[in-house]
């Protein structure tokens, strides 16, 4: 199963991809978080994103086609992934279909931008793995630890309300029309991202399927 995880800022991918995963056994591959990882080890790719990310910027196309092309040669991906925040441009669209990689299914996670900002601004993260969590609608069991691996939660950088508007006027421009291109495809399916974590998530595995 090759699954395209689509929506804004705070919709909802990065939690939606952690427990889809682990009911299809594939790989979740969030470019956010890869490139958070290079960022913070200080890598070629990190010094290029940095400044992009903080900003609430894309980081240029050439720079995430070519880890997300290394991340999808690894072994882990032989029966499939989701891909969580990739494509977010036409162009990102474009270079997975000439990696010649067939999606199943593209799932648009329908969230209006009123929703967005309480969600941000009560988001906390793993330092350490990644994983995503809300300081009310989705608490770890201890605060400030993180339930899968025990890391520290902490605020990413990028959930200053400032930048939360700049994400997504940025989404808005450049990743909303990835929904069309889908939808030609034929790979569309969009759900509402306003329902509880666990409507959506028995929502999407229906669709999967079908
Ligand atoms: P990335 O890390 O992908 O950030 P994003 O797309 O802005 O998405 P988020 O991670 O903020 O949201 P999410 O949809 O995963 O929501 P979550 O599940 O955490 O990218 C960061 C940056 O990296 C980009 O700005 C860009 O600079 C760069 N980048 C990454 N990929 C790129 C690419 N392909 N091209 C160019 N640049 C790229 O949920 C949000 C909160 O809401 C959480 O607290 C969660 O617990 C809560 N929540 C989730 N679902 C629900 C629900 N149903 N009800 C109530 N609360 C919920
Ligand atoms: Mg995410």
């Amino acid at each position: 199963m090759k699954l395209i995880l689509l929506g804004a800022p705070g919709a909802g991918k990065g939690t939606q991809a952690e427990f889809i995963c682990d009911k299809l056994s594939i790989p979740s591959i969030s470019t956010g978080n890869i490139l958070r990882e290079a960022v913070k080890n200080g890598t070629e790719a990190g010094k290029a994103a940095k400044s992009y990310m903080d900003a609430g910027a894309l980081v240029p196309d050439e720079v995430v086609i070519a880890i997300l092309k290394d991340r999808i040669a690894a072994d882990d991906c032989k029966n499939g992934f989701i891909l969580d925040g990739f494509p977010r441009t036409v162009p990102q669209a474009e270079a997975l279909d000439q990696m010649g990689v067939s999606i199943d299914a593209a799932i648009e996670i329908d969230v209006p931008d009123a929703v967005i900002e309480t969600r941000l601004g009560g988001r906390r993260v793993c330092e350490k793995c990644g994983a995503s969590y809300h300081i009310v609608n989705k608490a770890p069991a201890v605060e400030g630890i993180c339930d899968k691996c025990g890391g520290k939660l902490i605020v990413r950088k990028d959930d200053q309300p400032e930048t939360i508007k700049d994400r997504l006027r940025v989404y808005h421009e450049q990743t909303a029309p990835l929904a069309d291109y889908y939808r030609k495809a034929g790979k569309l399916h969009t759900v509402d991202g306003t329902q509880e974590i666990g409507a959506i998530t028995a929502q999407i595995l229906k669709i999967l399927e079908a």
